[in-house]
């Protein structure tokens, strides 16, 4: 994990949240490379799976919603973990992870060997207050998951975009928790990013398509982002671990050096319970008209939710490898080039002022087209790492013959093979070393 953390600093992947006053646990701020992958990463999602598709519309919903909201999906009385207090060191822990850490020392502070009280609950929800009185009636929540934003405009999308069963409503933003032990990096954050799609359907049908988004998801993690099957899994939910909405889910795990087999995305079948809740708390009907039965329906609710920063850390570590070249060790990322921040970078052999004007030419051309990097520092050979490290695909090399045949080298990340084109179709030969990108 530490090369990792050391690299997404150094790189200006991420960054502690608000590092120069010692930062502050779980939560964690993207730099100028974090913030284009994440983006990558977004955009790969959001066009598997709404623009792709003809079923499935996006929304962009609050994230501070009304209080009854969470009464009605029963987080404000159900979603808390078991934790337990070091009465020596005052450190809190989480009762599952102390088992599953250690259990010879359960019962014992792993910090201080101290003793601990019994397990309680603790409700993960933030709290805030709307306006100037801070009491029990201006009591609001930071939302912990986009997906009630999808449930409350059911009836909003199903009216305006004249939808059928099924159909889906998919959104992302940013979710809190109040994390009893924020850890691995941005694995568990208090503040992070969620990807969640509530598709709904004929009762009766929920099985048959549970099954469908549990393929059509793992395929989405294979195919469009490049993980290697052999690091994921899919696990099914013991009947005691299933959330108190599902009947059946199903996690996407990868295979983390830090932690084993973990959840990356969570696919579930909400039934309907998540609707009727609403009904009866809002005492607003949310029901579909199916035009073959003539009869009113409450659809049920297939769900695939899965965590942006999650998914950033599986390809940071899914796409890392070190290599020995001519004796030298190289760190590449290889990352898939929609994926990548860089698409390509440009680098004049040295800084010869003859060099300069065509490189920023070259420049010229390409920003309006792609994500581009300026590197003119140190050696080529020191700046073509510095690349690969960053999972640049393409590095443009400008040197003293682009002075007299107006042509330049590409050189590609994953072979260091080198080719030289003319400036003038250098655009087309990068698209399509780029796969269109
Ligand atoms: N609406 C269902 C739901 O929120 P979840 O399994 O609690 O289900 C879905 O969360 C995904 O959100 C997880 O698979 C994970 O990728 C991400 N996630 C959940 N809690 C997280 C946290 N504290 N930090 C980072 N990502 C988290």
């Amino acid at each position: 994990m530490d090369t990792f953390v050391s690299l997404c600093k150094r790189r200006g992947f991420v960054f502690q949240s608000s590092e120069i006053y010692g930062g502050i646990g779980g939560f964690w701020d993207y730099g100028p490379l974090g913030v284009e992958l994440k983006n990558n990463i977004k955009k790969s999602w959001w066009r598997a799976t709404v623009q792709e598709r003809e079923d499935v519309v996006g929304i962009e919903t609050a994230i501070v919603m009304n209080p009854r909201v969470w009464e009605a999906s029963g987080h404000v009385q159900t979603f808390a973990d078991p934790m337990v207090d070091c009465k020596n060191c005052k450190h809190r822990f989480r009762t599952d992870d102390l088992k599953a850490n250690d259990p010879s020392r359960e019962g014992r502070c792993p910090e201080c060997g101290g003793e601990l009280t019994e397990s309680r609950m603790f409700n993960l929800m933030f709290k805030t207050f709307i306006g100037p009185v801070e009491d029990e009636a201006s009591i609001a929540y930071l939302r912990p998951e986009t997906a009630q934003g999808m449930f409350v405009n059911f009836e909003n999308v199903l009216t305006t975009m004249r939808k059928k069963l099924p159909f889906g409503i998919a959104q992302i933003g940013r979710s809190f928790r109040n994390e009893i032990t924020p850890g691995n990096f941005i694995f568990r954050d208090r503040e992070f990013e969620q990807m969640e799609m509530e598709f709904f359907v004929m009762p009766g049908t929920d099985e048959e398509w549970h099954d469908r988004w549990i393929e059509s998801r793992f395929s989405w993690w294979t195919d469009a982002l490049g993980v290697r099957k052999e690091n994921l899994r899919i696990r099914e939910h013991a009947t005691e671990e299933l959330s108190h909405y599902s009947k059946r889910t199903v996690d996407i795990e990868y295979d983390f050096p830090f932690a084993g087999f973990a959840e990356i995305e969570g696919i579930a079948n909400r039934t309907d319970f998540d609707l009727k809740q609403h009904e009866q708390f809002a005492g607003r009907t949310l029901r579909y008209f199916d035009e073959a039965s003539g009869e009113q329906v409450i659809p049920y609710v297939v769900e695939p939710a899965m965590g942006v920063d999650r998914c950033f850390l599986t390809l940071l570590i899914d796409s890392y490898a070190e290599e020995e070249v001519r004796g030298e060790k190289r760190t590449v990322l290889r990352l898939k080039p929609e994926l990548a921040p860089i698409k390509v970078a440009i680098l004049p052999l040295s800084r010869n002022e003859q060099l300069v004007p065509p490189a920023h030419r070259v420049w010229d051309l390409l920003r309006p087209h792609f994500m581009t990097q300026y590197d003119d520092a140190q050696s080529i050979g020191r700046r073509y790492r510095r690349q690969d490290e960053i999972g640049t695909p393409c590095c443009v090399t400008v040197d003293f013959d682009t002075l007299n045949d107006e042509a330049v080298t590409i050189r590609e990340r994953d072979e260091m093979t080198q080719v030289r084109v003319p400036i003038a179709n250098l655009v087309d030969a990068l698209r399509e070393k780029l796969d269109g990108c």
